[in-house]
């Protein structure tokens, strides 16, 4: 029988057992697990204060049956099946999905042979899709291949208690920013105003109006079945406080001159062309969320300078809260987030 576990990185882990224990909610009948820099602890809870809580303390609820037996069933499935415990693949599960990053050449028997072991070691798991060629184009979609189970692109995927149905053919997304929608939602004081461009389906913008009830949340996305998809995914969560729009950042910002407490920038491929529109709907002091690539080498500097000699050219100075590297994204480049205040003259 599975069981709920609240998983957390362990630089995060103290704060949340305090939470548990304050809450009542750590279920002392079980182990506290570790698995690489996770630990996973087994829960109890009642209430949906008690699982916001720990969604903003940076926890992420999962039920599985015991850690460390679910990558031991995972092991013995691929052996079965490969021959190997190591599949060799990189793969992403949204919700009952998972996707496969497969090299290009691989061919579609050992695919096909990756998806049956791996559907073996997730039971849950009813549709096993291959991400195919890179993301491109201006709506930055990519294209997938069907593998197994049934045949469906559409994902219903929960993260940060937000859910988000979609599909995957028809809009970007991915899993892996989970983390920087975690920490950017917590930055948020209820009451701000917000701006998100390149919103997507909405995630970034949904997550913080859950987090930050009266807030007001802008979100602007140029791919009509995004923006569609985004309306649906407010309704799902209940976040009447986001406000989608369908358009070119370049043509709504125009409309929230000196609007936002807070801009969240993720289009890492070419933010830095939208400094312009920052700066049209920041208030004095408004913090800026950058995302960009910047050569693994060379680091932060580059992206830090363009935003320097924007400010010199348009008369404002930033001061640079903080930075992360976000995930690599290929040998040479690293995406980052850049965290910066508007401080106009
Ligand atoms: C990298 S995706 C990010 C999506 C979303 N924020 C997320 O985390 O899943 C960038 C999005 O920006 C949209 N986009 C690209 N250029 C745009 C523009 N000029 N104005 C508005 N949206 C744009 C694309 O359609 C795409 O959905």
């Amino acid at each position: 029988m599975p069981m709920l576990h609240a998983k957390i990185s362990k630089e995060l882990a103290e704060k949340a057992k305090s939470i548990l224990l304050r809450t009542g909610s750590l279920d002392h009948a079980r182990k506290i697990q570790h698995r690489r820099s996770y630990i996973y602890f087994p829960v109890v809870i009642e209430g949906e204060n008690t699982k916001k809580l720990l969604i903003d303390a940076g926890c992420e609820l999962v039920d599985i049956k015991d850690v460390k037996n679910t990558h031991a069933d995972m092991s013995t499935s691929l052996r079965e099946e490969l021959g190997t415990d190591r599949i060799g693949v990189r793969y992403d599960i949204l919700g009952s999905t998972i996707i496969l990053n497969a090299p290009d050449d691989m061919d579609m028997e050992r695919i096909k042979e990756i998806a049956k072991a791996l559907r073996k070691a997730n039971p849950h798991i009813k549709t096993v899709l291959a991400r195919e060629g890179a993301v491109s184009g201006e709506y930055r979609t990519r294209s997938y291949r069907y593998v197994a189970g049934r045949k469906s692109f559409q994902v219903l995927y929960r993260e940060n208690g937000c859910v988000f149905s979609f599909d995957m053919r028809k809009t970007f997304f991915s899993s892996r920013l989970s983390f920087e929608r975690n920490r950017i939602a917590g930055m948020v004081r209820d009451g701000e105003k917000v701006i998100v461009m390149f919103a997507g389906i909405g995630p970034f913008a949904i997550e913080i109006a859950k987090r930050s009830p009266h807030s007001e949340v802008i979100a602007i996305e140029l791919n009509p079945y995004a923006y569609r998809q985004m309306l649906k995914n407010i309704e799902l969560n209940k976040a009447s406080n986001v406000k989608a729009v369908l358009g070119d950042v370049r043509e709504v910002c125009k409309s929230y001159r000196e609007f936002a407490d807070r801009i969240v920038m993720p289009l890492p491929k070419i933010s830095v062309s939208f400094l312009d529109q920052a700066l049209q709907v920041a208030k004095d002091r408004g913090i800026v969320h950058i995302y960009s690539f910047v050569e693994r080498e060379k680091g932060l500097e580059g992206l830090i300078d363009s935003i320097k000699k924007h400010g010199k050219a348009n008369s404002y100075s930033i001061e640079v809260l903080s930075s992360r590297e976000v995930r690599p994204y290929s040998a040479q480049e690293i995406e980052v987030a850049l965290d910066y205040r508007i401080l106009l003259h």
